[in-house]
């Protein structure tokens, strides 16, 4: 089915290190306003902006104290709507996040809730005894440690799979589920254009809230007792019948761990679920054993076979969203690409490996300026929740990983990486802000920003506009079959696309080293997008980082 969603590309704003209006240091929505400009250049359509919602922000606004309230940080809800009022003047569609598998322990519900076991808002949350003077069981939260709090007030145990200060809710509960919806739809009422819906595959739980056995440590990932959960499809019908079908929308959800099967039951034509999904499964090919914190090189094939996985996994039915980087992955030409003399191009070469790609792409904000890692030197320079408490647990409490370690995953992999302020030009402070930035600018913006890259025909901002002006003219790059080429090849990640008689070859370079390439019948083809200067004959010289895609005549 041909449909608009389709063929958009998103940009991810993340608010508070976007575009500081008024000098607290903090990016906010007049902040977007005055960027609107600038996204409309460069071509996208929509725009997903992490939670403005009023927060006390300990997972930076993944913790919501009001649904239904704009963060003082970042506005007033007059600042929103004159937001939706002028992207939507531009032809540009707004998402919200939507945070439901949990609030924000200053949530009123929440507060009413932990006040006593026959407050009407108890069961607005999980609530259990402990065992034996300890947890209910031992699940881990993904922030480190229990995943359940004690709570003297009742002498009972909430269920936190994030943070302490992330409560989730009881979606068993249908008086909550009630309130969702009406949330959802005063905010579609106000005319937004869809959501982003946050760890929504885990708010359904295997009721029993066993201990997951064998326990090789103190604390086990939860994940099969709460991700894509008993009643996780029942919910989302629900909510797609009593909310999302009477609007015009696209959802996209974020499903941390999911097969093909359940994907195409999330997103598929006629399931009445999701428009589209994030999973993470190609996030996960260079993670050692303490997974981020200890990151092992890439290995190519590996992540081929699984983009290849995805890509054939969902071609007649579902649909891919296509990400390297969100606010929660390090920045891409830091992790497959190259920081050095290959920056430009394997920024590049990495924008068009995933462009070409069947699905929706999404643009992270300063991915389109090629922005790279931090450096942190210590932890004083980290403010992300998740570092603090993988710290204490893998340094302090478990030792498993020395400070030095630990330091090296967290320059590598930190949410951080991707939360530093947005480089828009040379200025002090990267021009994000004419106060103290909430949090350290890269030093690099002298080199890496935009005024810079708009002013430069060869910039990967200027690659960027291209690719997504391919995409709105040519319905091969959003509906073409996708087929892998050379699935062994080490560094090298080649595909087609095929499409009413049409077909295209992309070859991505993953490496320094060089390479003839034969073109067989794409020989007298077209060069679409490179970043590389050639002319096509029958054997091409692939560049190291080399980018290629040709049409065949
Ligand atoms: C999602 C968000 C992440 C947040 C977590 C808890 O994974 O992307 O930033 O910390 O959910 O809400
Ligand atoms: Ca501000």
């Amino acid at each position: 089915m041909k449909i608009w969603w389709k063929e958009s590309v998103i940009y991810q704003v993340y608010p508070k290190s976007f575009c500081d209006s008024n000098g607290d240091g903090i990016g906010d929505i007049q902040g977007i306003i005055s960027k609107l400009d600038y996204l409309k250049d460069l071509g996208i359509d929509i725009i997903w902006i992490s939670p403005l919602y009023e927060s006390p922000n300990v997972d930076n606004g993944y913790d919501i104290s009001h649904y239904q309230a704009i963060s003082k940080d970042y506005g007033t809800m007059e600042d929103f709507d004159q937001l939706l009022k002028e992207a939507h003047s531009r032809n540009i569609k707004i998402v919200m996040d939507l945070v439901v598998n949990h609030t924000s322990d200053q949530h009123q519900w929440f507060i009413e809730s932990r006040k006593s076991k026959d407050n009407p808002y108890r069961d607005y949350y999980i609530w259990k005894e402990g065992k034996d003077g300890k947890e209910p069981n031992n699940w881990a939260s993904i922030f480190s440690g229990s995943a359940w709090q004690y709570d003297e007030a009742t002498n009972m145990y909430y269920l936190h799979l994030y943070s302490s200060k992330q409560p989730d809710l009881n979606w068993e509960n249908e008086t909550v589920r009630q309130e969702i919806y009406h949330m959802m739809k005063w905010w579609l009422d106000k005319g937004i254009d869809g959501f982003r819906m946050d760890v929504i595959n885990k708010i359904s739980k295997v009721q029993t809230y066993e201990d997951i056995l064998p326990a090789s440590s103190k604390y086990m990932k939860p994940s099969r007792y709460t991700s894509n959960g008993p009643r996780i499809h029942e919910f989302l019908k629900e909510m797609n019948h009593q909310v999302l079908s009477h609007y015009d929308v696209m959802t996209v959800g974020e499903i941390t761990a999911c097969s093909i099967a359940q994907a195409k039951q999330y997103t598929g034509e006629n399931e009445d679920e999701l428009s589209m999904l994030f999973q993470f499964e190609h996030m996960d090919v260079d993670l050692g054993k303490y997974g981020k914190w200890t990151p092992i090189p890439l290995d190519l094939v590996k992540l081929k076979t699984n983009l290849t996985k995805w890509q054939e996994g969902l071609a007649d039915d579902g649909w891919n969203s296509l990400f390297w980087d969100n606010h929660d992955q390090p920045r891409v030409v830091s992790r497959f690409g190259q920081t050095q003399e290959y920056w430009k191009d394997s920024a590049k070469m990495l924008a068009t490996a995933l462009h070409f790609l069947k699905g929706t792409p999404y643009i992270y904000q300063g991915e389109e300026l090629g922005m790279t890692n931090y450096h942190f030197e210590s932890l004083e320079d980290c403010k992300d929740v998740e570092v603090f408490n993988a710290y204490k647990d893998l340094v302090e409490e478990r030792q498993v990983l020395t400070h030095e370690e630990m330091m090296k995953g967290i320059n590598a992999n930190s949410r951080d990486n991707a939360r530093t302020p947005m480089q828009w030009d040379d200025s002090t402070n990267a021009g994000f802000t004419q106060g103290t930035p909430w949090m350290k600018v890269n030093p690099n913006y002298h080199k890496i920003n935009a005024k810079q890259q708009i002013n430069d025909s060869t910039s990967i901002y200027h690659y960027y506009q291209k690719l997504i002006q391919l995409r709105h003219q040519m319905p091969i790059i959003v509906y073409g079959k996708y087929e892998l080429l050379e699935k062994d090849h080490p560094d090298l990640f080649v595909y087609t696309r095929e499409y009413q008689g049409e077909k295209l070859l992309v070859i991505t370079n993953f490496s320094t080293h060089e390479y003839d390439y034969d073109l067989h019948d794409f020989s007298d083809g077209k060069l679409l997008i490179s970043n590389d200067d050639i002319k096509i004959n029958k054997v091409i010289h692939i560049k190291p980082y080399g980018a290629y895609v040709i049409k065949k005549s």
